[in-house]
C-alpha cells in the first residue's frame, strides 16, 4: 500500500471521522514539510543546493550532516524487496564515502524501502517521487501490518525528492558519473537564543497501536531529561493535544455523543475504533483535558516538570487494558504527587455543558500552523523551536534536535553527554588525525557529529587541521614524545634536539648536526678541524664534544681554543703585579704631591693677601669698606 493517505493523519480511517471536520481543514491546510538542505557536491553538471523532506521515522542527525555517494539499484528500484534476493549489498568500502541509496517511490511503504535499505547496508535514503508535486513527509503506517516489527530498527535517515530531481540524479549515474551529495540537518532547527522552547503533541489513549506504545515509550525514556532540561531553565516545554469537532448537524448523533463533550465542540476517535465496547472517545477527550489542566496547575506553581511524572505515573497506574483509565485513578495519581486537585477540577470545568471550553479552545488554535510551523496533523508531533521534528520518537535522536536547537556552546551538559554522542570516530578514526603510538586521536563525538579537533596531551595543546596533522606546540611540547625530535642517550648522557619554547622546531644541540627529527650526528670537531688546532693542541673526539689537551708545559684555553705556555703565564702574571703595584704606588705619590701643592698655595694666597691688604687696598674689596664707612659718617 501506498503511504499518500497516511501522510495526514493519526486518526484511524473509521467512518465518522470523515464527517468531521477537523480545524485544519477548516483552517484551509497548511501543511508544512520539514527539509533538510541536499546539496550535490559532484558532478558539476547538477551541483547544488534541493529541498529533500525529512522522514518521519529513522534518526535525521538533527544539528550535523552526512556525506555519500548515491546508488541506483539497477534491479529492485523500488525497494519493495530485499536487496539480498538480488544479490545486492551497499556497505561501503574503506574509505569510501558511505552509500547513500535512491529508489522510486511506490508499491510499499516508505518504511520498508528504508528498510530494506538499511540491511543491505545503506547509510541513507532517497526516495524520489514518482509524480510532480510539491514534497510530502514521509510517515510510517499507521495500520499494524508486518511494520511494525522493524519501524523501531531504523536507524538511518531518509528523505524524499521531488520527481525532476530524481531523474537528473539518475542520469548521472546512468552516465557513469560518481554522484557525491551532502544531507545537512544544521539548519534544521533554527537556534535564536540560549533557550529551546518546544512543545510535543500527544495523547493520553494508550490503545491505538504501534504509534501508541512508541508515544508511551518515548515519554518514559526522555522524561529524564525533559526535567533536567526544564529544571535548568534551559527549556520552555508546553504539552498539547489535539482536539477534533462535531459538525453541527451531527452534534445529536450517537458517534458524536460517544467522542465528544461539551456538546460536540471537542472529540477524539473512539480508541478500539468500536463504539459498542470499552472506552469511548470522550474519555480520551477528558483526560487528555486533565492532562492539560495538570500542566497548568504546575506551570503555575512554578514546577512545570510535574506534568511528566504525571503522564508516566498515569500511564503506568491507569491503563485501558486493567480498566483503570478513569477519573478515580487519575486522582490518585493527582494526590500522589501533590498537586492540587481542585485546581484541577475548576480548570477542567464541565465537560456536559453547552459552551466553550477555554482550554481546549486554546489548543484548537494552537494546532492552526504559524509562522514558519505548519499545521498539526501528525500525532505526536514534536515542535522544537517553532519548526516540526521530523524523525523518530526516541530520546537519543529527540535530544540531538533538541541540542541543536542551543546556539553552539550554549548547550546544556545533557545535550553532550554520552548518551546522544554519534560513535563516528570507532569507524576509520573518523578519518581525523591519529598517532598510534602515543595513542591519540583528534576524532571526537558529539551530537553534532564527529569533529576532528587536535587534543589536549598532559596540558599540552595540540595544533593543527585535526584531518592530516596535529602537533605539540609551545612550553611542555618536549614533555609528549620529545616533541617529535631526536633524542639519544649514551654512557648516562643525553642529548635532546627539542627546544622547549614556542616554535615546534628540532634543532640539533652543539656538537651535532642533521635534521633535527630523525637524526642527529655527532660532529668530528677533530677531523672536520672546529677546534683544537693550534700546533701543541692535541685533540680527541668525544660523543657530542670533543677533548683538547696540549702537549709539554702548555696549558689548553678553551675559551680561546689555543694552548699556552704554563711558564709565560706565571712571568707575566708577576711582571703585572709588579707594575699595578709600582703604579699604585706612583700614584699615591703624585696624589699626595697634589694635594700638598693645593693646599700650600692656598695658605700661601691668604697669608699674602693680609699682608699686602695691609699696605694697599685690594680690588676686591675697595668698594666695601667705602661703603661701610659712609654708612658711618
Ligand atoms: C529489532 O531490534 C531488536 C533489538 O535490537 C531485535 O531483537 C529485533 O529482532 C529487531 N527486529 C528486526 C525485525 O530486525
Ligand atoms: C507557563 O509559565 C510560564 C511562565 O512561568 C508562561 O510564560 C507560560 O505561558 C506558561 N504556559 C502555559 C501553557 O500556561
Ligand atoms: C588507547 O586509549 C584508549 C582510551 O583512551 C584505550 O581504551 C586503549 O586501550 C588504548 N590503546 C592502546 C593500544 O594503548
Amino acid at each position: 500500500m501506498e503511504t499518500r493517505r497516511s501522510v495526514v493523519g493519526f486518526s484511524p480511517g473509521f467512518m465518522v471521522l470523515l464527517f468531521w471536520v477537523s480545524l485544519i481543514s477548516r483552517a484551509t491546510a497548511r501543511f508544512v514539510v520539514e527539509k533538510n538542505s541536499l546539496t550535490v557536491t559532484s558532478p558539476n553538471s547538477i551541483k547544488g543546493s534541493h529541498d529533500s523532506s525529512i522522514g518521519n521515522f529513522g534518526i535525521p542527525q538533527y544539528g550535523g550532516s552526512m556525506a555519500g555517494t548515491v546508488v541506483y539499484p539497477k534491479q529492485n528500484v523500488k525497494g519493495c524487496k530485499d536487496f539480498e534476493e538480488f544479490g545486492i549489498s551497499f556497505k561501503a568500502k574503506a574509505g569510501a564515502l558511505p552509500t547513500f541509496v535512491l529508489v522510486d517511490r511506490g508499491d510499499c511503504f516508505f518504511v520498508l524501502k528504508v528498510w530494506n535499505a538499511q540491511k543491505a547496508g545503506a547509510s541513507a535514503v532517497l526516495v524520489a517521487d514518482d509524480i510532480e508535486e510539491p514534497l510530502i513527509t514521509m510517515d510510517s503506517p499507521q495500520e499494524d501490518g508486518g511494520s511494525s516489527k522493524y519501524v523501531e530498527n531504523i536507524t538511518i535517515p531518509s528523505a524524499l525528492i521531488d520527481k525532476d530531481f530524481g531523474e537528473k540524479l539518475k542520469k548521472a549515474i546512468r552516465a557513469g558519473d560518481m554522484v557525491n551529495v551532502n544531507l545537512d540537518w544544521r539548519e534544521a532547527v533554527p537556534h535564536p537564543d540560549d533557550r529551546v522552547e518546544y512543545e510535543l503533541w500527544t495523547n493520553s489513549n494508550d490503545e491505538c497501536g504501534t504509534k501508541c506504545d512508541m508515544l508511551m515509550e518515548f515519554v518514559k525514556d526522555y522524561k529524564g531529561a525533559a526535567q533536567i532540561l526544564e529544571k535548568g531553565g534551559y527549556t520552555q516545554f508546553t504539552p498539547h493535544y489535539i482536539t477534533w469537532y462535531c459538525p453541527r448537524a451531527f452534534t445529536v448523533s450517537r458517534q458524536c455523543k460517544s467522542q465528544c463533550i461539551n456538546n460536540g465542540r471537542y472529540c477524539a476517535p473512539d480508541p478500539e475504533q468500536d463504539f459498542s465496547q470499552g472506552y469511548e472517545g470522550k474519555d480520551v477527550v477528558i483526560e487528555n483535558l486533565r492532562q492539560l489542566c495538570v500542566f497548568r496547575v504546575a506551570n503555575e506553581s512554578k514546577k512545570p516538570w510535574v506534568w511528566w511524572d504525571y503522564v508516566t505515573d498515569f500511564q503506568i497506574r491507569c491503563p485501558m487494558k486493567d480498566k483503570k483509565y478513569n477519573k478515580e485513578c487519575a486522582d490518585a495519581v493527582i494526590r500522589s504527587l501533590g498537586l492540587d486537585g481542585k485546581k484541577i477540577e475548576k480548570c477542567m470545568g464541565d465537560p456536559n455543558a453547552d459552551s466553550q471550553n477555554p482550554v481546549l479552545e486554546e489548543e484548537q488554535e494552537a494546532q492552526v500552523g504559524k509562522g514558519s510551523r505548519g499545521d498539526v496533523t501528525i500525532l505526536p508531533t514534536l515542535i522544537v523551536n517553532n519548526r516540526q521534528y521530523r524523525g523518530k520518537l526516541e530520546k537519543g535522536a529527540v535530544l540531538k534536535a533538541i541540542c541543536s536547537g542551543f546556539e553552539e556552546t550554549t548547550e546544556p551538559a545533557v545535550c553532550l553527554s554520552g548518551d546522544i554522542e554519534t560513535n563516528e570516530c570507532l569507524d576509520n578514526n573518523g578519518g581525523c588525525w591519529q598517532d598510534k603510538t602515543l595513542n591519540v586521536t583528534a576524532c571526537k563525538d558529539t551530537f553534532r557529529g564527529k569533529v576532528c579537533k587536535c587534543p589536549l596531551v598532559d596540558g599540552v595543546q595540540f595544533k593543527g587541521d585535526g584531518y592530516s596533522t596535529c602537533e605539540a606546540i609551545g612550553p611542555g611540547r618536549c614533555k609528549i614524545n620529545n616533541g617529535g625530535c631526536w633524542q639519544q642517550t649514551q654512557n648516562g648522557r643525553t642529548f635532546s634536539a627539542c627546544v622547549d619554547t614556542d616554535g615546534n622546531k628540532c634543532l640539533c644541540p652543539p656538537g651535532f648536526k642533521g635534521d633535527g627529527v630523525k637524526s642527529c650526528e655527532d660532529i668530528d670537531e677533530c677531523k672536520e678541524k672546529k677546534a683544537c688546532q693550534c700546533p701543541e693542541c692535541r685533540c680527541k673526539n668525544t660523543w657530542g664534544s670533543y677533548e683538547c689537551t696540549c702537549i709539554g708545559d702548555f696549558l689548553y684555553i678553551r675559551d680561546h681554543d689555543t694552548c699556552i705556555s704554563k711558564q709565560a703565564t706565571e712571568a707575566k702574571s708577576a711582571w703585572a703585579a709588579f707594575w699595578a703595584i709600582f703604579i699604585g704606588l706612583a700614584m699615591t705619590a703624585g696624589g699626595a704631591y697634589l694635594v700638598y701643592r693645593y693646599r700650600l698655595r692656598s695658605y700661601m694666597d691668604s697669608e699674602i693677601r693680609a699682608i699686602m691688604s695691609q699696605y694697599m687696598p685690594l680690588d676686591s674689596q675697595t668698594e666695601v669698606p667705602n661703603h661701610v664707612s659712609e654708612d658711618h659718617a
